[in-house]
């Protein structure tokens, strides 16, 4: 029997399960099944999925995870990506098909699920959506709570000469919302999710900061700045393809390279997603909501980016392991940021934390 840490010194070496249980949930019948005193939040890409493909790997870990353990314990978990692109309900249902696992909205956060934290400041503001297709991420935005969003393809609509060089597919048209543009101020653009056509959309983020849509008669100086945020840092990630693909902070790069080279200066932005403090701080109520009273030593970030998985869980105080099934590569030195532990995949990930937590 696997004797918990923790619990040997007090009990002696022959520690019944009720006994277990006893110290786990405290006194009472007993006969209530022992609690997980760890949890742990796992990537993704690279981790989880390769592309549309579960990695061999995951589901013997959301197994052991199920109770498949030495002491029979179901271990909570929550799913923490970069990824976006659809409503958490949709994700979940897709992930729950390929996992294998019914994976619930309240145990997923995708890149923008943090915005529902901030959509207050921005209920009734003129808001510009970026990323996904057609205007899948504007209904995501109005389900948390932006009543005016927009996307570029309703701009391109209102004006196709804004950018000569597309024209609307018969699906895109039939997303779009018409508006007329030079009556909407916008207040903000977010970036929900990778962009998927970087030119038309990085014309129109010109634009609408510079006023050149949306700015009305107001100058420069009277007119208040709008909010630039994006939701993934990720230069690169890891899909199905051999090498990492780029990410949405290869977009934020390239679109700062061209404001840069048409006003003289970067436009300032607010960062949300893996590693920022926001994003590790949202997971983390997410996580104690499902276990009361685990300390953050016991919470384990499982993941193969070590900019933002290994960098934002350290920073965090949990404890990260680092996996070599997504963009980072053993064989290419070591890691940016110095994970707790590094492990082949996310069962040996899985396993190597609950010999830490148990023996
Ligand atoms: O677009 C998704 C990518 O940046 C990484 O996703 O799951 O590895 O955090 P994930
Ligand atoms: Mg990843």
């Amino acid at each position: 029997m696997l004797i918990p840490r923790h619990i040997g010194p007090k009990y002696g070496n022959r520690v019944t399960v009720k006994q277990i249980a006893r110290y786990l949930n405290g006194p009472g019948n007993g006969t209530a099944k022992p609690r997980s005193r760890l949890a742990f939040a796992f990537d993704i890409d690279g981790v989880l999925l390769r592309g549309k493909n579960p990695l061999p790997a995951a589901k013997e870990a959301l197994s052991i995870l199920d109770g498949n353990n030495k002491l029979g314990l179901k271990i909570p978990f929550i799913l923490l990506t970069n990824g976006g692109g659809v409503s958490e309900e949709e994700r979940c249902r897709k992930l729950s098909s390929q996992l294998g696992v019914q994976i619930h909205p309240d145990q997923f956060i995708q890149s923008h699920t943090v915005l529902k934290s901030i959509v207050h400041n921005y209920v009734d503001v003129p808001v510009l959506v970026l990323g996904g297709q057609g205007d899948t991420l504007r209904r995501v935005a109005e389900g948390y709570g932006f009543r005016k969003a927009y996307t570029t393809l309703d701009i391109l609509n209102w004006n196709p000469s804004i950018w000569p060089f597309h024209n609307l597919t018969q699906e895109e048209r039939a997303s779009v919302r018409p508006a007329d543009f030079s009556k909407i101020q916008f207040g903000a653009i977010f970036v929900f999710h990778d962009p998927r056509n970087w030119a038309l959309d990085t014309q129109i983020m010109c634009d609408v900061i510079q006023g050149i849509i949306g700015g009305s008669h107001e100058t420069n100086h009277t007119r208040k700045p709008v909010d630039l945020v994006f939701c993934n840092p990720d230069l690169i990630w890891q899909s199905d393809f051999e090498a990492p693909r780029m990410g949405q902070g290869a977009f934020r790069v390239a679109f700062q390279a061209v404001f840069q080279s048409l006003t003289g200066s970067t436009y300032p932005y607010i960062q949300f997603g893996k590693p920022t403090e926001a994003t590790y701080n949202f997971a983390e109520i997410m996580l104690k909501h499902r276990l009361q009273g685990v300390p953050k030593s016991s919470l384990y970030m499982v993941g193969d980016n070590p900019e933002s998985d290994i960098a934002g869980a350290n920073t965090a105080g949990w404890k990260s392991i680092l996996v070599h099934t997504g963009v980072y590569d053993p064989h290419r030195g070591p890691p940016s940021h110095q994970p707790t532990h590094q492990a082949e995949d996310v069962a040996e990930a899985v396993r190597w934390a609950l010999e830490q937590e148990f023996c």
